[in-house]
Order: structure tokens, then sequence, then C-alpha cells
């Protein structure tokens, strides 16, 4: 079979695999014994075949022997239940045992294949904290007591940021706190936002641990780990993490639904912001329908390669797949594949080797950098962490849809947006938007005031800027750490009940949240107005000039009709417009990536149907021309013009 394999990959174009990710059982069948032959005969049957190794340091599922020696490396939930062996990830991040035989498996791998000529790079563990990035053992009481310590270095200290005095929770010694464990009630919010903190640190200490081995071992070969930017996986702070390795990569599977390939789009995007722009691995994606869906719907035709360009626009310079063969048996078996279980001899199979093919005549993009769009989507984990916490004016509000909603409404309009991080260079935008940006410390406040001073311009929402660092609320009037940039103030929110709206007086509707706002400056504009229910006839969205740039703010959820309808007026004064012909406006989705060999203009069909583009200029590196010569964009098709790089 694995013969058949590499001559697969060849015709298929195939030329990097990730190896062994899932193998300690097979490298390391007891705590004593190892068995490297059958990898070695991968390896050379792949080196022979031109194919490189992202080699795995197989880390990622401990093997049964270990966990029935010590069944103290073992997740434990917040209800106390233990993690059983069965299926996989089922290790503590904290657990010493753990750590000192991954670690032993890792030396011997690296020892062993460090100048193995298939080695292109190292694949620490295998999604970090897909499943085990919450664990309330002992173990993690104990690193959490160590990470506070650290935080905070005093009782005192630490008792303030988190409010204890509320609740009789203060605490006389260290070793009175716990991981935040299934309680009587909602368990202090600030202990909770930490532990959140706490837990993506420590995934992050644990790739330190497996990186400075390698790095020891191999010190030329480049490490990643496959991240999961995508939907609601929001344990690990990936912005955080981007620098512990030396080139990002990501896994992205589609979640079906009206906004499924807006939110590829945008994960790809956050990727390539979390990358710093450079470009990035795309470690795993689908040919097709995945296995852990309630519905595990096949992609229609076009789509494989549609999904794959639409990450190699936002960066990917590998598309690679979960998985190259479907498996016939497994937890898995019913995942798609490069090679599905009908075998080569199928359309899926065909698509991937088209795939391959198309990858080719792109080559001349790889290595190019994305050029930065005038618009910033501002994605931030410490608010997506705090503004979804228990006890809050709204169970129902949902931080990266509101951010999805913006760039869906960004996409419809034409418009170009880069997804960036607060740890990004903001001033590269001419306007920022912040949705929900919850967590506002001073210093991030300060900055955001000298961004539009220096002539930005800002736009946020409902429920930003309420708390600090620490989730205590910035007192005088909400949004306090913002009131005075965006010259309004708010004494109540306003959330809406499930299926409840507001009408607004430029037609667009409000759910979820209203807010009672007052004009607190002479120069704060009232762009709309709440027409209907409690705050009917109040401020809706507002706008104030701040130095050279302006602060603007949106009291409500308009959804992606309404943002679409409302954005028009908040881009004017940073002048924003589409760089597409208004035919293909909506249609299409522009990315733009520049590097050395040229300016690299995608152009990637949002719709099942035939989009014209013409007035563009550049070489067609791929895509149809009509007669006269204009760019036509096939259904889900993808065309790329290279221009001049200057
Ligand atoms: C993740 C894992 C893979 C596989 C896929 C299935 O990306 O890394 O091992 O489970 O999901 O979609």
């Amino acid at each position: 079979m694995w013969e058949e394999d590499v001559r697969l990959m060849r015709e298929a174009g195939v030329n990097v695999v990730s190896v062994g990710i899932f193998s300690w059982a097979r490298l390391q069948p007891t705590a004593d014994t190892w068995d490297f032959g059958w990898l070695d005969d991968v390896l050379g049957l792949l080196h022979e075949g031109g194919v490189g190794v992202d080699l795995a340091t197989a880390t990622a599922s401990p093997p049964p022997w270990l966990t029935t020696a010590h069944p103290e490396v073992l997740p434990v939930t917040a209800t106390g239940e233990t993690l059983w062996p069965g299926a996989r990830q089922h290790w503590r991040p904290t657990s010493p045992v753990f750590r000192e035989h991954a670690l032993r498996l890792v030396r011997t791998l690296a020892e062993r294949y460090k100048d193995h000529p298939a080695l292109v790079a190292w694949h620490v563990s295998n999604e970090l904290g897909c499943h085990n990035v919450y664990d309330y053992s002992d173990d993690a009481a104990r690193a959490f007591r160590e990470w506070l310590r650290e935080r905070y270095g005093t009782l005192d200290a630490l008792n303030d940021a988190w409010g204890t005095a509320f609740w009789s929770q203060r605490y006389s010694a260290w070793e009175q706190i716990l991981p935040p464990r299934l309680a009587a009630s909602h368990p202090n919010p600030t202990q909770q936002l930490d532990f959140k903190r706490f837990s993506s640190d420590a995934l992050k200490d644990y790739l330190r641990a497996e990186r400075d081995l390698l790095r020891e071992i191999t010190p030329d070969v480049p490490v990643t780990t496959n991240f999961m930017v995508m939907g609601n996986t929001k344990g690990m702070d990936y912005a955080d993490w981007a620098e512990e390795i030396d080139f990002v990569s990501n896994d992205h599977y589609v979640h079906p639904g009206p906004q499924d390939r807006d939110e590829l789009s945008f994960s790809a995007n956050l990727t390539s912001g979390i990358s710093g722009g450079r470009p990035w691995f795309l470690m795993e994606h689908s040919t097709s329908a995945v296995n852990w869906q309630p519905v595990n719907v096949a992609k229609r035709p076009g789509e494989l390669a549609r999904d794959s360009l639409l990450h190699v626009a936002h960066g990917a310079d590998a598309v690679c797949f979960f998985q190259w063969r479907q498996s016939a048996a497994g937890a898995e078996k019913y995942h798609s594949a490069m090679v599905p279980h009908a075998g080569a001899d199928s359309d899926l199979f065909r698509a991937v080797a088209e795939l391959g093919a198309t990858l080719k005549t792109l080559a001349p993009v790889a290595g190019s950098e994305r050029e930065p769009a005038k618009v910033g989507i501002v994605h931030d984990w410490d608010s997506w962490w705090a503004s979804e916490q228990d006890s809050h004016p709204t169970a129902l509000l949902r931080y990266r849809q509101e951010a999805l909603d913006w760039y869906s409404a960004l996409l419809r309009l034409g418009i170009r947006a880069d997804l960036v991080t607060t740890r990004s260079d903001l001033r590269r935008h001419q306007v920022l938007i912040a949705p929900v940006l919850h967590v506002v410390p001073a210093d991030l406040a300060k900055t955001l005031t000298r961004y539009t001073e220096q002539g930005g311009h800002l736009i946020t929402t409902y429920f930003s800027g309420v708390v600090d660092e620490h989730d205590h609320v910035w007192l005088g009037g909400y949004p306090g750490a913002l009131r005075d940039l965006l010259g309004i103030r708010v004494e109540e929110f306003g959330p809406l009940l499930a299926g409840d709206s507001v009408e607004l007086d430029d037609a667009t509707t409000g759910t979820l949240w209203t807010d009672r706002i007052t004009v607190t400056a002479d120069d704060t504009d009232v762009l709309v107005r709440y027409r209907t229910g409690e705050q009917a006839g109040r401020p809706a969205v507002t706008r104030r000039p701040s130095g050279r740039g302006t602060a603007a703010y949106v009291s409500t959820r308009l959804g992606v009709d309404g943002l679409a309808a409302l954005l028009p007026r908040l881009l004017a004064p940073a002048g924003v417009e589409s760089e597409l012909p208004a035919e293909a406006r909506g249609s299409v989705e522009p990315v733009v990536r520049r590097g050395p060999e040229g300016r690299f203009l995608f152009l990637v069909n949002r719709t099942d149907d035939a989009v014209p583009v013409p007035g563009l200029d550049g070489e067609v590196l791929l895509g149809d021309t009509g007669d006269d010569g204009a760019l036509i964009l096939g259904p889900r098709a993808v065309a790329v013009l290279r221009q001049p790089a200057s």
C-alpha cells in the first residue's frame, strides 16, 4: 500500500506530508521497547518519491501501557471526572510524568532522524488543547497557583484582582486556591478568566518544552505545531503562541451554514494576522466531508479547489489535508481523505490531482506576504474569553459571530479587511473595527486614542471598553475605557430577549443589545437613532472627531445586512471603497499578496454562478477570460492576476 501511496502522491503533485502524528503506541509498544522499522521504511519511500516529511513528535496520544502505569497523567474535568483512555489526547498539560515520557520519545525520535534527508520540519504533538485545554486536576491546581504567584506576586494583589471581598472568597494562603471546579453557583469571574489565560499558557509551556528539545538536537529543522483558528475554538490564544514556532500552521474545517466560506476566509485571514502577514502552512483541511459534525456534508464540485485556494489567497504556502488515505477502521473512518475508500479511480482523487497541478502554476505566489488592507478588524482572545462568561447582561452574546458579521458585511461590499490582533501594528490600517472589544486595559485605551488622534478611524461596538484586564468594570458610565474618546455615556445596558428586535431610523434592525446613550461631547454626531423600543429617539450609532481621525460606536447588533447598509457611512471619512468593478462587488472576494515575484490579486467567486470581472490589469496566472479578454470567474472559481510588484 505504501508504494502505491507514494506513486499516487507523485501523480497528485504531493511534495510534503505529515507523518506519525498518532504513532506513539506503534513506535514504543512498551516502556522499554521501540519499533522504528516501519517508520524507517515510510520515510525512505517518501524520500525516494521526492516527498518531504513534516515529522510528528508522535506525543499527541499516550499509549495504554503509559496510562495504565501512570493514571495520574489523565485529565480531570471541572466536575471531577477522569478522562479515560479510549479516544485521544488524554493527558494533563501540566503533568510532570507525561512530560517526562513524552520528551523521552521526542529525544529518541530526533536523535534517530536528525540527519534523515526526508525531514523538512518537526510537527509538535497535534492540535494542542483540542480535547484537553481545561484540566482541573491536582497537577493543574499546583501549576495554576505557581502561575498566579508569578502574575500577582502577593496574595493581597490576587485578592484585589479577583474581587474576593465579594461572597467571602478572600484567600489567606496560596494553597487554598483551586481551578474553577464545579461550584454551588458561578465561580469568581476573574478566577475563571485567569484560569483560561493559565490554561493557554500551560499548553504553550508544553509546546516550548518539545520545541526546545528539538532545537537542541536539530537546530536547523523548523518547528511548528498545528493551530485551530476556526469556528469557536477559543481555548488557545494563538496570537500569543505564534512567536514560539518557526512558522505558523493551521487546521481549518468548514462548518456548513450561510456564512461558512466567509468563516473560512475569516479564519485564514486571522491566521495570516497571527503570522504577521507572512506565509503560513495549511496543515489540515478536508477534501470533502468530516466525520464529527451532526451531518457531515460532502463538498460540492469546485469547493475542494476553492476552499484550498482561498487559504492560499490569505497566505497559505502549503495546502495539506487530513488525511492522505481514508481509513478502513478507527474513529475517523468516515472522514474524507485525498484517497477515499473508493480509491484513486474517483472524482475526489482526480480533483485532488487537479489541485496539485493548479498549485504548481501558482508557484510564483509562494513566499509573498499579505498586502495590508485599509481596514483592519481586531480579534482579541481576552475579550472573547471575558465577554462570553456567565452572569453578564446577556448569555446570548457571541464574540466571534459579531466579528464575522462585520467581515461578511465588508465582503458584501467587496472591501478588503485584515484580521489583526491587539499585538499588531494597528497604524497600518486607516480604519480599525473592534467588535465587542470588551477588555480594554488603560494602555490599550491610550493606544486607540492615539490611533484616532493620528488620523485613524476607530469603529467599536456594544459591550466594548467595559472592563480592565482584571475584569473590573471601568466606573462612571459605560464604555468606561472609551467613554471620553467616543463622547458618549451609557448608564444602563438594554439587552434584548431572544427573538426581540428594535427598528432604527435608517431602516436597519437591531437585535441582542441596545444601549441607553447620552451624548457627552458637543462634537459627537448621532448617525442613527433607535426608532422603536425603550431607546426610541435616542442615539444608536455615534461618531466623534478625535484629532485627525474619528471614533464611532455601534450600540446594537445589526447583523450582516444592517452592517452592509451602515458601513459606507462609517467608511466615508477614511475614503475606503471597493477595488472591484461594481458588477463583481459582493460576488467576488478580492485578496492581495505581494512579493518579489509580483502583486498577486486573488479573485474568489463566492457564488455558484459565473461572474465577469472586467477592467482589472495583470497577467492571468490562473483563470479564464472571455472573447473580449475580460476575466470571467466560473462558479466557485478562483482567478489570480499577477501585477507589477511596485
Ligand atoms: C483535527 C485533527 C485530525 C483529525 C481532524 C478531523 O484536525 O488534527 O487528527 O481528527 O481534526 O477533522
